[in-house]
């Protein structure tokens, strides 16, 4: 009889508790242990309060436990309870190193499940009122990481929107890379840090200001969407009398030297 547990990964969503999803929740009440992300909401743990809960958060650079302690650690804990949890920020699959956990799993024949998330371009779409796909302008969509596995900045042009994650720090410098690439200086662009919070906040910015965003976001996690999917929604003209227009984020922040922020929809 195989005695060894197994490993389900799950995306906690990119902030409020009550963005996992239900299948996530579910699993998550029955952990035996969970070994979560620095970026997971803390009240999630109402979920499992019977679980050992192991933090192996990582932010930015900072390694806080290196990914292979947190194999070693999968691959222990597997081994003596039935049901592992591994809570990542946002989804698992993106940008979330889960290719080298579940490598070290299969190598020591542990079963695994993934469950999926919302991934933090997903909620910064939300939060801004600003969907990633439009219909005649916006058919493709990337998600890039800025930062190469060497720590340096890589950007391009792939897509009719493109949204950049790990870029906070760099934000000028995206900036300039991406107009390099051939993205023209008034691009749109949307800046919006912790997501799916209530305290998220949102600027927009033509690609040549996108620079004056960094401090407003610093020390947050962000994402930067570019091209057609940072635009804001065009309104009706016109709409019939008693019937109340939606308040359109942003759209006054064409100048470069006004970068609107805004706390974006139902946020706190
Ligand atoms: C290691 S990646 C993990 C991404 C995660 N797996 C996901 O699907 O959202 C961390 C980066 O995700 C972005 N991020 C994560 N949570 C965010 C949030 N709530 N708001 C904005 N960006 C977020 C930031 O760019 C951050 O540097």
């Amino acid at each position: 009889m195989n005695r060894l547990g197994r490993v389900v990964f799950i995306g906690a969503g990119p902030g409020a508790a009550d963005l996992i999803t239900l299948r996530g929740a579910a699993r998550l009440r029955q952990a035996d242990v969970v070994l979560f992300d620095a970026l997971t909401d803390p009240a999630l743990r109402e979920l499992a309060p019977q679980a050992l809960w192991v933090d192996v958060g990582k932010r930015g650079f900072c390694d806080a436990t290196g990914q292979a302690t947190i194999d070693a650690l999968l691959v222990r804990y597997a081994s003596s309870h039935a049901c592992v949890v591994r809570l990542k920020g946002g989804d698992p699959s993106v940008f979330g190193r889960l290719e080298e956990e579940l490598q070290a799993l299969s190598r020591a024949g542990i079963a695994c499940e993934v469950v999926p998330g919302v991934t933090a371009a997903l909620a910064a779409a939300a939060d801004t009122q600003r969907p990633l796909t439009r219909r005649g302008i916006g058919r493709s969509l990337s998600l890039t990481t800025a930062m190469t596995q060497e720590g340096r900045l890589h950007a391009g042009r792939h897509a009719d929107t493109e949204v950049f994650y790990m870029a906070s720090r760099q934000l000028g410098a995206l900036g300039r890379r991406l107009r390099a690439a051939g993205w023209p200086a008034d691009t749109p662009t949307s800046v919006v840090s912790r997501a799916g919070w209530p305290d998220s906040l949102a600027s927009q910015h033509p690609l040549q200001g996108l620079g004056q965003a960094a401090l407003l976001h610093a020390g947050r996690p962000t994402v930067v969407t570019v091209g057609a999917g940072a635009l804001p929604c065009a309104m009706p003209a016109a709409l019939p009398d008693g019937v109340a227009a939606a308040p359109q984020m942003g759209a006054e922040s064409a100048a470069p030297d006004h970068p609107a922020a805004t706390a974006p929809q139902g946020a706190a």
